[in-house]
């Protein structure tokens, strides 16, 4: 089957006080429109719209980006991914998920030798000058990764990089510091690859940012810092192959998207928390806060009507949360979904010891271990969320591998295009994201641009 496993039980009525999902729809109504969504992500996949689908077959592609890595051998110290969005989310997933998120801390022989891997994925100044300060740039590479080859903010950060290395190496050639990871044929980052004699990867035309971690955005990085990227596909193809199961009951991708969309269209519950217990997977909620809202938040239907439509993901991470948003789950208005993430495999379980057997606030915890007391406190909030009438539903992950992680990639991808049927909407465009993009063209003076008069505020509305 695989080692990623949905179980939806506390989304039913009979475990819900009622609240739920009818287990009857889901032979009946639910899934009718999950067939109809299934076809539509079909059709889809044929006309090859769906390019993320085909990117765990491209083995030897893989190989040869493995290939590529392991021509650095150890002379870069750091790999620093410069992107946003979709260019960076998968990487920085894949970072902390699989090699931890104090990766960058550890020394050489405890990174086997492996480069740190920095993901610039913001253009504030504090965060880019401090990190450029502290390398050694000599040392680094910046991989510059953009499907468009024209995104600001990643432009912005490459003439920075490009400025700080010619300071650094004189009259030498900075083109062996980059490498690009752009569309094969388009934008201004291609064109520029080509020119200055950049090495380059491609992201397949039909690859868009967000479903593009298991292109070479992702694989390159990964590959880089010695994930097993074959293994990530793997893992990949398997899902997809259980992402097309027609038969609902035996289809994760597919009942994860019809839950969440009968959630938000018929219990009225649109928000949508991904809780993984587990901080290596903190990263991972935040790449699917992108990829869900990015794709199903629309102003207009496929047929062009007007609907204004989209769920609100929301990453948590727990036990921490329960300390901040679990009194709001709980208690709070029933909007919300929370799917939990749980990690069975724990390679060291870190013993409570027994001390303090006077302290009964203590001493009932020694003996037990902290991957137990984390178990135990997802299994109570998923338990006391179910008390309360409040829908939620668990993807268990049998163990951080990189095939597991390549599940959760396709597991929560298919699911979104699923899910955009389910809408009704294309979750491949995000036309809402133009609008502002132009006003800060216009603002900075990019040829082709107005300048734009912003709606300044008035004195009387400051405190
Ligand atoms: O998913 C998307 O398409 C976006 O989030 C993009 O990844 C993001 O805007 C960056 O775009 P680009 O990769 O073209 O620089």
């Amino acid at each position: 089957m695989g080692s990623v496993t949905l179980d939806y039980g506390n989304m039913l009525a009979p475990r819900l006080l009622g609240r739920g999902v009818d287990p009857r729809d889901l032979d009946g109504e639910l899934a009718q429109a999950f067939r109809a969504a299934l076809a539509e992500m079909e059709a889809l996949r044929s006309s090859g719209e769906l390019g993320f689908f085909a990117l765990p077959e491209a083995v030897d592609q893989a190989r040869s980006i493995q290939a590529l890595a392991d021509s650095f051998g150890q002379w870069f110290e750091n790999i620093v991914v410069l992107g946003i969005g979709g260019s960076a989310l998968g990487t920085i997933t894949l970072r902390d998920a699989l090699l931890g998120p104090h990766w960058n801390e550890l020394d050489a022989e405890a990174r086997d030798h492996y480069p740190r891997l920095f993901v610039l994925d913001n253009v504030d100044p504090r965060t880019v000058g401090s990190l450029l300060d502290r390398i050694d740039l000599r040392r680094t590479l910046f991989n510059v990764v953009s499907k468009s080859g024209s995104t600001a903010e990643t432009m912005a950060q490459y003439l920075v990089v490009e400025g700080r290395l010619r300071e650094v190496l004189g009259d030498e050639p900075t083109r062996g510091h980059f490498l690009v990871t752009t569309d094969p044929r388009q934008g201004a980052l291609r064109a520029l690859a080509e020119r200055e004699g950049i090495p380059s990867l491609e992201v397949p035309a039909n690859v868009g940012g967000r479903f593009s971690v298991l292109s070479a955005v992702g694989l390159l990085p990964a590959a880089a810092v010695g994930i097993d990227i074959q293994g990530l596909l793997e893992g990949a193809r398997n899902m997809a192959r259980r992402a097309m199961i027609a038969d609902l009951r035996r289809n994760p991708a597919g009942m994860l998207a019809v839950l969440l969309h009968h959630a938000h269209t018929r219990l009225g519950s649109p928000v949508h928390v991904l809780m993984p217990y587990c901080d290596r997977l903190r990263s991972f909620a935040a790449w699917f806060q992108q990829l869900w809202a990015e794709s199903l938040g629309k102003a207009v239907d496929r047929a062009g009507a007007t609907v204004n439509v989209g769920p609100t993901p929301l990453p948590a991470l727990g036990a921490t949360d329960q300390h901040s948003l679990l009194q709001l789950f709980m208690e709070g208005p029933r909007d919300k979904v929370v799917m939990f993430m749980e990690v069975k495999e724990v390679p060291d379980p870190v013993p409570i010891p027994h001390l303090h057997p006077d302290v009964p606030a203590l001493s009932y915890l020694g003996g037990h271990t902290l991957a137990e007391l984390l178990g135990v406190e997802m299994r109570a909030t998923m338990e006391a969320l179910r008390q309360a009438g409040r829908p939620n539903l668990l993807v268990e992950v049998d163990a951080l591998t990189p095939q597991a992680m390549g599940e959760l990639f396709m597991l929560f991808q298919a699911a979104t295009v699923l899910a955009g049927a389910l809408y009704g909407v294309d979750p491949l465009d995000q036309p809402g994201v133009e609008l502002s993009k132009r006003l800060t063209y216009g603002l900075l003076g990019r040829e082709g641009y107005e300048r734009p008069t912003l709606a300044h505020s008035d004195e009387s509305w400051r405190v």
